[in-house]
């Protein structure tokens, strides 16, 4: 099992180019499934991505990978069910069921796994498609064997939450639907922009309107189309974050810093230095970070769930009190514990994280509790003083192409050991003096 070995005292500095935004690709490959021939473009090579190439072969289509181009080229037939390894794989993975049920009228999966964000229910996914006319029925424990024996039916839907997830499958499962499907308190993330950019590339009939009501005018099939992913916010967030953290610079390019402007907004409070271009970010950290403020995470426009864990590593080393208010998911806050064991003083009641910052975290043994709280965890760990080992690293790998090796290409000393862990927890094995490993 892999493991970082962290030095500590870190101080970020350089520019990084970040890649294609890991949600954003997970429903473009799921939608493919309906699609014509495609070449995406900027597709991230993550594990969580190649779970989705998996799925979509598995489903009937051939899938070829040339760097960060992918080639989908859609074959005859193909499974309507998905393998409870690749569902169990990622929660993302029931953005393919809408795409299932509209190719072949039926569809069987086991309910999804991915990273544990205290509930994550399906329920607003299977009402609309309920509505859309499809029948579902739980088998055994936790088998949906969905049919749709008339096809699916365009209709109009409120949701009673922006769920991304359920946003996207709506949108995949109504573009071949017949008639027209209306959402209004739909999802506005951009990575649901680009699934709509990508569809209508394809021949699909989607608009969004200015209160957010997206329409789908459903259309008999789609061809194919090369299409570019966008740049992935949460990771330029992360680098941003990295540079604030351990008073460095940072320059991340390729990105689309309309994307960037509240995690920049709570950065720049904190008084960092930010300078945007049409396509890339510099930030330049203090020598100590002020308090951040009351941080509230929202569905887009506002402050994103996916950036609360590194912002909070962010807080945990600044000057004051900063407040956390996590809205979206309950049992959020798992990297905390993780944060403690650094000296981190937080206070967490329900959905409330309270940081009072200290002045300097210390290292330590530190685990992956999920994908962003293992880059907190991260970067946490590069600001403190002394060396640091950090386990369950294989969550990261889910949403960051070579992590730290883009954070070492940036000046910070962390390395990537893939021998076994033995357990030794001592801090020679942190400093690499003597390796345990
Ligand atoms: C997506 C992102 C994830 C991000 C989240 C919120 C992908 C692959 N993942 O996850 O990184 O953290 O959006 O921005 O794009 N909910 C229900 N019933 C449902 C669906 C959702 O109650 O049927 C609840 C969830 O439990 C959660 C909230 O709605 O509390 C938000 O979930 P949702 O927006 O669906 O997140 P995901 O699509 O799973």
């Amino acid at each position: 099992m892999a493991v970082y070995i962290v030095g500590g005292k870190s101080r970020i500095g350089g520019s990084v180019r970040i890649h294609g935004a890991k949600n954003a690709a997970l429903p473009i490959l799921a939608a493919a499934v309906i699609c014509g021939d495609c070449v995406i473009e900027n597709c991230p090579d993550l594990t969580d991505v190649a779970v989705a190439l998996d799925i979509l072969q598995h489903l009937g289509c051939r899938v070829v990978r040339e760097g960060g181009t992918v080639y989908t080229h859609r074959l005859e037939g193909g499974d309507h069910c998905i393998p409870d390894a690749l569902m169990s794989a990622m929660r993302s993975s029931i953005v393919f069921l809408g795409g299932i049920i509209a190719r072949h009228g039926k569809a069987e999966v086991t309910l999804p796994g991915g990273c544990e964000l205290g509930k994550r229910p399906i329920d607003i996914h299977l009402a609309a498609l309920r509505r859309m006319g499809v029948r579902i029925r739980e088998k055994g424990s936790g088998t949906l064997v969905c049919s749709a024996p008339r096809g699916l039916q365009g209709t109009e839907l409120a949701l009673p939450f922006p769920s991304v997830g359920a946003t996207e499958n709506i949108i995949i499962a109504a573009v071949t639907a017949r008639g027209t499907t209306r959402i209004t308190g739909a999802a506005r993330e951009p990575e649901i922009r680009d699934l709509i950019a990508f569809l209508n590339g394809c021949g699909a009939q989607i608009t969004c309107g200015v209160d957010g009501t997206i329409t789908i005018q459903g259309v008999e099939k789609l061809h194919g189309v090369t299409h570019r992913v966008i740049p992935d916010r949460i990771a330029a967030g992360t680098f941003l974050c990295a540079a604030a953290i351990t008073g460095g610079s940072v320059e991340v390019q390729d990105v689309n810093p309309g994307h960037l402007l509240s995690t920049l907004a709570y950065l720049n409070n904190a008084g960092c230095s930010v300078t945007t271009r049409i396509d890339s970010v510099l930030l330049r950290g203090p020598e100590r970070l002020n308090e951040l403020g009351i941080v509230k995470t929202l569905p887009y426009p506002g402050f994103p769930t996916d950036m609360q864990a590194v912002l909070m590593a962010a807080a945990a080393g600044a000057k004051g009190t900063s407040v956390f208010v996590e809205n979206i998911f309950d049992g959020r806050y798992r990297h905390v514990s993780e944060l403690l064991k650094l000296g981190a003083d937080i206070r967490v009641l329900d959905r409330v994280a309270v940081v009072t910052g200290v002045p300097e975290l210390h290292g330590g043994q530190l685990r992956c509790t999920d994908l962003r709280g293992g880059a907190a965890v991260v970067l946490a760990a590069l600001s403190a003083q002394g060396p640091s080992v950090i386990r369950e690293i294989r969550h990261i790998d889910r949403g960051y192409e070579d992590f730290s090796g883009s954070l070492r290409a940036l000046g910070a000393d962390i390395r990537r050991e893939e021998a076994e862990w033995n357990g030794n927890t001592d801090q020679s094995a942190a400093s690499g003096d003597e390796k345990k490993l």
